[in-house]
């Protein structure tokens, strides 16, 4: 193929786009965390793909997202940009990557996308540190993603993984956290864990877009966990549905490869290269002294 015929590669989902989509089309995000995952779920055409900190649990076997820190973020961010070109790609600040100070929050987004190579940065709740961040960063050229409802990073204040803003107080503060990161710039928020009417008023009441998990479908559009919606997690949280067993097509496919090695199956003489006998002989002979000779 001539260069002049070469297909036009499509344009890059930037963090501007994803804003603009907003009552346009349903956005559609979905987390991951290596090169090869990352390359499969791009050419699948989602618009943005977050490294979440859930890493901790789908791919590092911890028990929440709290023990994830930045050499961890930073590596699988890497590991997924690289295999992008056009979905958007956010990366989480882990826990006490931006709790501490302005200071280790800037510093610490600048990696993400500096070293990572991510386009957008996500933080969780809108408390005034968190806003003075994410103007700062929205400031300096880094797109921050918002993230409010069940914010996991909290669990241990929130008493558990639950639904949030189920009351008038909780419901109108979630309100006005959602317009206060639209105000300090974020170009989008998720909401995780709320009530379907109450994200489906915040939606209303904001011009960037909400990304819902576990809040309806009334958000401007939808995250996921990778390892949720094909499979290959132990349990599938109320919020998700499998649209693949591949955890169940790998444990086939691993369990026919091991007996074929078993029977001597495989390798078969595609798998295997060869060279003539007197080469092994001569071989041999180097070798001398009859050493081997048994065989
Ligand atoms: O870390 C993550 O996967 C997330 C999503 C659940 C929104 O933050």
């Amino acid at each position: 193929m001539s260069a002049q015929n070469a297909p036009t590669p499509e344009p890059r989902t930037t963090a501007m786009s994803f804003k603009a989509a907003k009552g346009v089309r349903r956005l559609v995000m979905l987390t991951a965390y290596d090169h090869h995952s990352a390359r499969l779920v791009e050419a699948a055409g989602v618009d943005a793909i977050l490294v979440g900190d859930s890493l901790g649990m789908t791919v590092l076997g911890l028990p929440s997202t709290l023990p994830v820190t930045m050499e961890d973020m930073v590596r699988a961010t890497s590991a997924v940009s690289s295999a992008c070109s056009r979905a958007l790609v956010v990366a989480d600040m882990p826990f006490m990557s931006y709790q501490p100070s302005y200071e280790d929050g800037m510093r610490n987004a600048g990696r993400l996308i500096a070293e990572g190579g991510a386009q957008a940065v996500k933080l969780e709740g809108a408390t005034e540190a968190t806003l003075a961040l994410t103007r700062g960063l929205t400031e300096s050229g880094v797109p921050v993603m918002g993230h409010l409802g069940l914010t996991p990073q909290s669990v241990n204040a929130l008493g558990g993984y639950k639904t949030q803003a189920k009351d008038v107080a909780a419901a109108a503060k979630l309100l006005a956290d959602c317009v206060a990161l639209q105000d300090a710039g974020a170009f989008a928020v998720v909401l995780e864990c709320i009530p379907a009417e109450l994200a489906t008023a915040a939606t209303a009441l904001i011009t960037i877009p909400t990304i819902g998990i576990g809040a309806g479908v009334g958000c401007d559009g939808e995250v996921q966990v990778f390892h949720d919606i094909l499979g290959l997690g132990d349990f599938l949280p109320r919020h998700a549905k499998r649209y693949a067993e591949v955890g169940d097509a790998i444990v086939e496919a691993v369990g026919a490869y091991a007996a074929d090695v078993r029977a001597g199956a495989f390798p078969g003489d595609g798998q295997a290269t060869h060279v003539d006998a007197e080469v092994v002989a001569e071989a041999r002979g180097v070798l001398g002294g009859g050493r081997g000779s048994a065989r």
